[in-house]
């Protein structure tokens, strides 16, 4: 059994690099235990190492509130093993992030709008396809914990990060 305890940044396996899976029978629990714990706790995903497991998978979702507030498409939970995410062109935006290693904590973070994601599922199929706006920023975010970064490291002033608590106080300038 997989425990929901997510690490919290000081731990040195979110700093790590995690592991290629090669074997997807041996990631088949993991990977039920992430897809379904998503949609247990208000989270929009998760990465396998915030779960203490250093290899490269990710779970991640846009449920129906969060997709009307974006306006973008409603997106089940899903798994992805192997993530590899290529920006398209050259446009960015700057957004809010949180994540669940940094409780309390928000950020403004810069990253492409638009991207190319290539992965697999949890059967092994083939995941071939372009994303962009919210979505995209989830799956970066995701697959940024893979090579042990955060958020936090792609933020280029830190005078943006805040507490959550004090979030009332920020006009959005998106
Ligand atoms: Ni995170």
């Amino acid at each position: 059994m997989f425990s929901p305890e997510i690490l919290k940044i000081g731990h040195p396996l979110l700093r790590a690099c995690a592991q290629e899976i090669r074997n997807f029978e041996e990631v088949r629990e993991l990977s039920a235990f992430m897809k379904e714990i998503i949609t247990r706790q208000p989270w929009s995903g998760v990465a396998a190492p915030q779960l203490g497991q250093g290899v490269r998978m990710v779970s991640l979702h846009m449920p129906p509130e969060v997709a009307a507030r974006r306006g973008e498409e409603v997106r089940p939970p899903r798994i992805l093993i192997n993530p590899v995410i290529t920006p398209i062109g050259s446009e960015t935006r700057e957004d809010w992030e949180a994540c669940l290693s940094l409780p309390d904590l928000m950020g403004r973070v810069v990253r492409p709008v638009h991207i190319h994601l290539r992965a697999v599922d949890e059967v092994g199929n083939p995941v071939d396809e372009v994303a962009q706006d919210h979505y995209a920023r989830i799956l970066q975010h995701e697959c940024d914990h893979l090579d042990g970064i955060l958020y936090v490291d792609r933020m280029t002033d830190m005078k943006k990060l805040i507490y959550k608590d004090q979030f009332h106080l920020w006009q959005d300038p998106a």
